[in-house]
């Protein structure tokens, strides 16, 4: 086969949270692939990216009192412990805030306008006036203008299900300020992706045999193909300041670009700066013969398949559409959707963190994939038994049970393979199959093949007893014994090669124990001499433990990552046991220095949006401190309170000014939060202990 040269991405993350589940999913389906097309002996070159714009991080930064660009770094900065953790195999990770995105977005926009692509026009939007700031429908709230539901956002009413648009909506708030918002007008720049010539260019994409799953090809086909005020519209792509994005080029004006249209170039920012760090050539690694795969979820196929494409085809070359989209569904957790902002009950750091064996994961997903944009479930009894039954039970369990005679009887050395079954069976058999299960993402299929295989192994195994033929001791019950052994061995290594592009760690430690050097797929044509020397067996992985998955979905030491109703039940359970953190000391405790407060003074912050600015009396001392309570408490609500403080946090800078300690609240999974206070009587500079 022809050395293939693949470029491949996995869909940036938000910049404005941590990886949750899903997105470590999306990477560990991608990185097998990736892996097991590198093991084909083929150039792949793999990227990602943080997607760093958008009105949705410029919020969040501000209530945090932060620059964008800090939290991106915050966020940025947790990233590698993440991807290497799963040992996923980026060859470079890189942001959509960056000078090689610039370059590029404005250079594709440029090449658009050029095309004749790019139309401006004024349109009137929603206007947060003390906010200074357009409004995106989910920043405004209002009553439904068919049933008259309140707090329904500016698209669409949860209550009755009706579309309709932001400015029907009834006595509308801005939710950042709760100010009425106003209409105002601005020039907008919008893609016309309603073209004709874009849209048979589309079709054309669209249909082309082999590119997209036949799920996405009719989805997508059915926007393209719309009619009515279903037609496909014109998309449009600029945004006014205040916008934490790429400016529009060649304007006197300031305006922005759309975060969707820097983000997919962000692929060939990293992809640049990649090349630039390896001193490869960007442009001539984009040109044919390579082949540009991008791994996505479900709910972004439209941005991939007809934004994407549609940019790339008319700003022309270098630039190339991409050959290959591959979709995945949604990963649930038993059962239960999870929540973009929350996840779900697994947190992919405290599963590392608790020292769960990365390949588990990594197995369970593979062994639930397939090539369908179907969702996957993590179901906690499910992933113990493949764990546990397949992968040690069946596979790792060849390994320990035949190197242990052939250290015994045989020196450590093999002999040839013989024949698994009577009728000749069980050697290179699967590599075909499996290799093209591997290359349709049918891993599930492909893993259902080597553990079938495992089975036979293992079956070989006990009906030979090669305890037996040890203690018959003749020379030929000797002989088939040391036979038998190394021929599982042979097999064994096998099945290393199918499973490397899955666990990868694990089959560095078998090939270590083979000491035939990395195994490849071209491993599969040769097999490990006669009188070959393999180590002492060491334990190559170890079993899951109920107890590990209780501790892992018990969130009572998590807050961020709040589970799904249905695990209430186990949680409970769970938190009986562990329902606080680790035990510390009287001393840890008293390293605490806690105060009673009274709060003087209580104010609304110019720009903060979760921020109260609270003056602590605190008997000798004023302190100031920034509370995140506003959505719970008016100003008014809280001057002459008591609260408890903690007196000896270390002064933060934030952009609103410096806060000096910390008030404590309450809060659990619902909303609200509960200033904790002290009973009357208590003195503000009152020690708590
Ligand atoms: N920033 C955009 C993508 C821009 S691509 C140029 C975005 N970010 S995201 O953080 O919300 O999602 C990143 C990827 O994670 C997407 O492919 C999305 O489908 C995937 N997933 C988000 N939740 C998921 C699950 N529950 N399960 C599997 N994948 C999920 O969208
Ligand atoms: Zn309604």
């Amino acid at each position: 086969m022809p050395r293939r040269r693949l470029f491949v991405t996995t869909a940036l993350p938000y910049a404005n949270g941590s990886f949750h589940i899903g997105h470590i999913m999306e990477y560990i389906q991608a990185d097998i692939w990736v892996r097991f097309q590198r093991l084909q002996g083929h150039e792949v070159h793999f990227v990602g990216a943080d997607d760093a714009h958008g009105a949705p991080i410029m919020l969040k930064a501000e209530a945090e009192g932060l620059t964008p660009r800090e939290l991106v770094a915050r966020i940025a900065a947790e990233r590698p412990r993440y991807l290497q953790g799963f040992h996923i195999s980026f060859d470079n990770w890189h942001s959509t805030d960056s000078p090689e995105n610039v370059e590029l977005s404005q250079d594709i926009y440029r090449r658009l306008r050029a095309a004749g692509l790019i139309t401006t026009r004024r349109i009137e939007q929603f206007y947060d006036p003390v906010k200074g700031m357009f409004l995106a429908d989910r920043y405004i709230k209002g009553e439904c203008p068919k049933c008259g539901a309140r707090e329904q956002y500016g698209d669409a009413c949860e209550n009755c299900s009706s579309v309709y648009s932001a400015t029907e909506l009834r006595n509308p708030y801005s939710t950042l300020s709760g100010a009425a918002p106003v209409l105002r007008s601005s020039e907008h720049h919008f893609f016309r992706l309603s073209d004709p010539e874009c849209k048979r260019f589309l079709k054309q994409w669209l249909e082309q045999p082999g590119r997209l799953q036949p799920q996405v090809v009719n989805k997508a086909k059915e926007w393209l193909e719309g009619s009515g005020d279903r037609a496909l519209a014109d998309w449009d792509i600029s945004r006014d300041p205040p916008y934490f994005g790429i400016r529009i080029p060649d304007l006197a004006e300031e305006k922005y670009l759309y975060v969707w249209l820097d983000a997919p170039i962000g692929y060939l920012a990293s992809l640049k700066n990649y090349c630039a760090r390896k001193g490869l050539d960007f442009e001539r690694l984009l040109a044919d013969p390579t082949e540009q795969i991008h791994f996505i979820g479900k709910d972004i196929i439209y941005f991939h398949t007809l934004f994407w494409p549609a940019m790339l085809k008319f700003a022309g070359a270098p630039y190339r559409v991409p050959d290959q989209v591959f979709v995945h569904g949604f990963i649930t957790v038993s059962g239960d959707k999870m929540s973009k902002s929350r996840g779900t009950g697994i947190s992919p750091l405290r599963y590392l963190e608790l020292g769960m064996n990365p390949e588990w994961l990594r197995y369970y997903i593979a062994a639930k994939l397939n090539a369908n944009v179907e969702d996957l479930d993590f179901n906690p009894a499910d992933f113990i038994a493949r764990v546990n039954a397949d992968l040690v039970g069946k596979y790792v369990n060849i390994a320990s049970r035949a190197a242990r005679f052939v250290h015994q009887y045989f020196g450590g050395r093999l002999t040839g393979r013989i024949s698994l079954a009577a009728d000749g069976t069980g050697t290179l058999d699967i590599a075909q199959s499996v290799r093209a299960d591997f290359e349709a993402r049918e891993f599930g299929q492909a893993i259902r093949k080597v553990m079938h295989y495992a089975d036979l192994v293992n079956k070989f195994f006990d009906s030979a007893a090669p305890w037996d033929l040890v203690k018959a001791g003749t020379p030929a019950s000797l002989k088939l014994a040391h036979q038998v052994c190394s021929t599982c061995i042979h097999s064994f290594r096998d099945l290393t090669v199918y499973l490397k592009p899955i666990l990868p760690e694990l089959a560095r430690g078998a090939e270590a124990f083979l000491g035939d050097g990395p195994l490849s797929w071209e491993s599969l044509r040769h097999e490990l001499p006669e009188g070959a020397a393999i180590a002492r067996y060491q334990h190559l992985m170890t079993r899951v433990g109920e107890k590990q998955l209780d501790l892992l979905f018990d969130v009572s030491s998590v807050p961020q990552a709040a589970a799904p109703q249905r695990h209430a039940e186990r949680q409970q359970h769970a938190a009986k046991e562990h329902a606080v953190g680790e035990s510390i000391s009287i001393d840890d405790f008293n390293r605490l220095d806690l105060r009673v407060a009274r709060i003087a003074r209580a104010e609304r912050v110019e720009g903060a949006d979760k921020l109260l600015k609270l003056t602590l009396d605190l008997g000798d001392a004023t302190r100031t401190v920034f509370a995140g309570i506003k959505s719970s408490y008016a100003p008014e609500q809280l001057e002459g309170r008591l609260a408890v403080v903690v007196a000896n946090l270390e002064p933060r800078k934030m952009k609103f000014g410096v806060s000096e300690g910390m008030v404590l609240a309450a809060s659990g999974e619902g909303a609200g939060i509960f200033l904790v206070s002290a009973d009357a009587g208590a003195q503000p500079g009152m020690r708590v202990k």
